[in-house]
């Protein structure tokens, strides 16, 4: 069933797994990640960019299409429709309008009192509709679609707890050394960092940037209070890979169902090994 992620991640977090958001860019990519946690049994959390949202024509389409899918396809597990980086409180406010459980609003790119100010207005928002927020801290490195960083920038612990006290997120995503799209040599986590900003506060944690981060790293990471890890770029690269394979293999072939079928299949086999990695299957 559709709903906010605050259940689930208190959950998560509790019982030390993390539930995955996997982003969506078209009907396939829906497809895979909802019958992915269907058969993992698995609770699962949708990510939708603006910029996806714009290719998809709005976010009513996307929360028509979510819906639909999970009525046609029988989804049991619990699913969150959830905007991710969101750049200002009206943007927040139009997802949450058309039919989002769950919202992210990043204003980490703005002094820390306008960061407060705006998350605040956010989780006043959405509270009041039964919406859950998560809020940013520091630089996630790279770049996702509208979102460009030259550098990474690690979240510090003290703004981190008072961002939380003043605001009452649900969730907090303290970037500590992670890079959106693929990682050049292995990732370098905040563990310190990390393990300071949970022992702030009973709040799940957020892990941005989580396609290349080596197993070992997930799990300390889980063990230091994430609850939620962001996978996008992984899903692209080998979804991609399947539909170059069949367009290589046959010159022949112009259905698009014959493509996109099979790298529907591979998405869905990723997202079901993330679901393993990050403890989630049998937990709906
Ligand atoms: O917000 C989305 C993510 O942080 C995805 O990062 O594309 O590196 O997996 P990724
Ligand atoms: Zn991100």
């Amino acid at each position: 069933a559709l709903e906010s992620m605050k259940d689930m991640m208190i959950k998560a977090k509790k019982e030390g797994y993390a539930i995955g958001q996997f982003n969506l860019n078209n009907l396939e990519y829906t497809q895979a990640i909802l019958q992915a946690a269907e058969e993992e049994k698995s609770p699962v959390i949708l990510g939708v960019s603006e910029g996806a949202a714009r290719y998809m024509s709005g976010f009513k389409t996307v929360v028509n299409m979510v819906e639909g899918l999970m009525e046609d396809l029988n989804i049991t597990v619990p699913v969150a429709i959830h905007l991710d980086h969101g750049s200002s409180f009206e943007k927040c406010k139009e997802a949450i309008e058309a039919g989002f459980t769950s919202v992210m609003i990043d204003a980490s790119s703005q002094p820390f009192e306008e960061n407060v100010r705006i998350t605040k207005e956010v989780v006043d928002y959405a509270h009041a509709k039964g919406v859950s927020v998560e809020a940013e801290l520091g630089v996630v490195g790279g770049q996702e679609d509208d979102i460009i960083a030259d550098g990474v920038i690690y979240a510090d612990p003290a703004e981190c707890k008072e961002l939380v006290e003043r605001t009452g997120i649900d969730c907090l995503a303290p970037a500590l050394g992670s890079v959106h799209g693929p990682y050049k040599g292995e990732p370098n986590l905040g563990f310190k960092e990390m393990e300071e900003i949970s022992s702030q506060s009973d709040l799940p944690l957020v892990l941005h940037g989580g396609t290349g981060i080596p197993l070992k790293d997930i799990q300390r990471s889980i063990s230091l209070g994430t609850a939620k890890i962001n996978v996008n770029t992984e899903n692209q690269i080998e979804g991609t890979k399947t539909v170059r394979e069949v367009l290589a293999n046959d010159a022949e072939v112009y259905d698009p169902r014959k493509y996109l079928g099979p790298m529907r299949e591979t998405i869905k086999q990723t997202v079901i090994g993330k679901m393993r990695e990050f403890g989630s299957s049998q937990k709906a």
